[in-house]
């Protein structure tokens, strides 16, 4: 394991202190106060915020059980259901009233959903999923576009204790097929199509030809969305809107009663090698993590208008526009389209119309927004945002500071969040109350016991790049793979095994203040504008082309999308290379994997560089690329 992104981040000298006004109001003004307490006594601490802020059908009778590391287990005994503490206990108060749900669709039609109408909506669907034979334990894959069925569909599966399994809508068929095989889901819930600057996106027709690879599926429900043309196989499809007029959506489904423990979802993400693992997650500790989290760090209020830009096919989506914000009863944004579509200021202009307080997205938006210039966004009043949030990947300083002038008018602080799929919640992050400096996640969220060391577990010097690791568990960590323990341990418990940490797989240094400052991946993880892409599952899209012998794909710095992929493919004997032959393969990339996983540059090679063992050296290429010394070739086979 080394430390790939050897490239030194310039520490920003600023430092942003937080106004008097906002520290007294936050719910933690004092951070080191709060952090000290929970590290002194982590069950306590974790105990007392899941009884004081959620409801339980029956108490826990041991809030952390440490006993069979590294499966740890969180709430131990008690009786609940994530969604009855984001819906059902919202229709005993005026929450049910309030707007959960504020959704703007792309071509301009609007559509907001009261607790009480969501609830409603949901429970039918329950009843539903019901019917088609979902039970409890179930898998149930979720392929749909950005829109309100699809938080629709989640919590409905949650509520009858289904697991549901997302997938990204712009993944295409391969992505979806093995995800949809990996987890043998009985039933497929997508949409015809999805709307995508101005045109459509064809999920429907990705779906079927996923569907039939696969052959699990036995029902697929489908939402009419674009109302585009779309095949409809007779006994398998299902209208959504159809079965939702039937006597079987029975708006009195009852909810779950589900042990703490119990899985909530499952969500594939890209790891160093192999296929995507299936991130598990459940009811109990990922409740109170993700809204604890969010109420903290976004200082979450009763009048608050949230909008997490982010995608619900993502981990971001699942904890911070579905789960968090209804359980901490606010009003979230969801946006279908394109962010500078049909202009660069659509997103300033929901801003305004909605009157958002608090905006939470990615840098590789921010900087795409920094491109069209300050005049977009500055036709538009954003005086109603008070706190702004960033994910995904490091945020440069410069993008940091055009966000915090352009958009927060220099009063509002930027929350810089680092997290991952697996980890559930926010880990490194700021609070309201604490100063920041630009490209900083800061210091671990109360109570996340984390620190930077190098290979043996010594605490690298400040300002030194080493490895990030968690020392001690959190309410809302993954709890394995699913069907797959041993990968769950080897992966992210067994670099440091003897001291009982968690490796996150990211470098980071740390300041003289204890201030993070993540670097990037140290595996073969590819973020791409915050998309996590593994070069495994690429490369065998690429070697499933008919003329492809062997590839190799790496991630390359981009301005804008902070990284690209590079592919490198070494043909079968006899086909010719040829530019058309390149596009063909960019293409097909993109109809196995999606547009997103499309590498921006193909090269046609004779060789890869390999190990004598036989494995490709990604580092190698990587520097050969960017121009770099290569570095120690001593295992190089050839
Ligand atoms: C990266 C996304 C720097 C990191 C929530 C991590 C970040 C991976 C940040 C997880 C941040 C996420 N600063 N890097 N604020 N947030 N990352 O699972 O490399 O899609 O390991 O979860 O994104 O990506 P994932």
């Amino acid at each position: 394991m080394a430390l790939l992104n050897g490239s030194a981040k310039t520490m920003a000298e600023d430092v942003y202190h937080p106004a008097p006004e906002i520290v007294q109001s936050a719910y933690i003004p004092d951070y080191d106060a709060v952090h000290n307490e929970a590290l002194a006594d982590l069950p306590a601490f974790w105990g007392s915020i899941a009884a004081e802020n959620f409801e339980w059908y029956e108490q826990w009778h041991t809030v952390l059980d440490d006993s069979n590391p590294p499966f740890f287990k969180w709430y131990v005994g008690a009786k609940t259901n994530i969604v009855h503490n984001a819906l059902d206990r919202h229709m005993k108060t005026a929450a049910r009233n309030k707007a959960a749900l504020i959704f703007e669709g792309e071509p301009g039609d609007t559509k907001i959903y009261t607790y009480q109408q969501l609830n409603y909506e949901v429970c039918k669907f329950a009843s539903v999923l019901r019917a088609l034979g979902v039970g409890k334990g179930d898998r149930v894959t979720i392929y749909m576009g950005r829109i309100p069925q699809l938080m629709m569909a989640m919590l409905a599966c949650a509520k009858i204790g289904a697991i549901h399994s997302v997938v990204y809508g712009g993944f295409s068929t391969e992505a979806l097929h093995s995800r949809i095989e990996d987890s043998a889901s009985k039933v497929l819930i997508t949409c015809d199509g999805a709307w995508l600057r101005g045109k459509t996106v064809d999920l429907k027709d990705i779906a079927d030809e996923a569907v039939q690879r696969a052959g699990t599926i036995q029902n697929v429900v489908v939402v009419k969305r674009t109302g585009q043309e779309v095949q409809m196989v007779a006994g398998r499809d299902h209208w959504y809107h159809e079965l939702m007029a039937l006597p079987i959506a029975d708006p009195k489904a009852t909810t779950e009663v589900m042990d703490a423990e119990d899985p909530l979802f499952i969500l594939y993400t890209s790891g160093t090698t192999g296929k995507p693992k299936a991130i598990l997650h459940t009811h109990g500790g990922y409740m109170v993590g993700t809204a604890t989290t969010h109420k903290w760090v976004f200082d979450i209020r009763p009048e608050d208008v949230w909008w997490c830009a982010a995608d619900p096919g993502w981990i971001t989506g699942h904890s911070y526009i579905v789960y968090a914000p209804l359980i901490n009863g606010a009003t979230s944004i969801m946006y279908e389209g394109a962010p500078t579509f049909p202009y660069p200021d659509r997103w300033w202009q929901i801003v305004a119309k909605y009157g958002v307080t608090i905006l939470y997205t990615a840098p590789t938006a921010i900087r795409g927004f920094m491109r069209f210039g300050d005049s977009w966004p500055s036709r538009h009043d954003l005086s109603s945002l008070r706190l702004l949030g960033s994910v995904g990947e490091p945020i440069n300083p410069e993008a940091w500071k055009w966000y915090h002038r352009v958009i927060g008018k220099e009063k509002c602080p930027i929350m810089d969040t680092w997290w991952q799929t697996e980890t559930g919640n926010f880990m490194i992050t700021p609070l309201p109350s604490v100063a920041l400096k630009p490209g900083s996640a800061t210091r671990g969220f109360p109570g996340v016991d984390l620190d930077v060391v190098d290979e043996d577990g010594h605490p690298v010097a400040p300002n030194e790049e080493g490895f990030l690791v968690i020392k001690r568990p959190w309410p809302a960590m993954l709890r394995t793979l699913y069907k797959d323990p041993d990968r769950y341990v080897e992966a992210y418990w067994s670099r440091y095994q003897e001291q009982g940490w968690y490796l996150p797989g990211d470098s980071a240094k740390k300041d003289e203040d204890g201030y993070i400052w993540v670097i990037g991946r140290i595996d073969d993880v590819i973020k791409v504008s915050g998309y996590r892409l593994g070069t495994a599952e690429i490369e065998s899209a690429l070697v499933s082309h008919s003329t492809v012998a062997e590839s190799a794909v790496i991630g390359v710095p981009d301005e804008l999308k902070g990284n690209v992929v590079h592919a490198f493919c070494i043909l079968k004997q006899g086909v010719e290379p040829s530019e058309k032959l390149q596009m063909a393969l960019r293409d097909h990339v993109g109809h196995e994997m999606g547009p997103i996983a499309k590498p921006a540059v193909v090269n046609l090679v004779d060789s890869l560089p390999k190990t004598r063992s036989g494995k490709i050296m990604r580092r190698v290429l990587r520097a050969q690329t960017l121009g770099q010394e290569v570095g120690d070739l001593s295992t190089l086979a050839d």
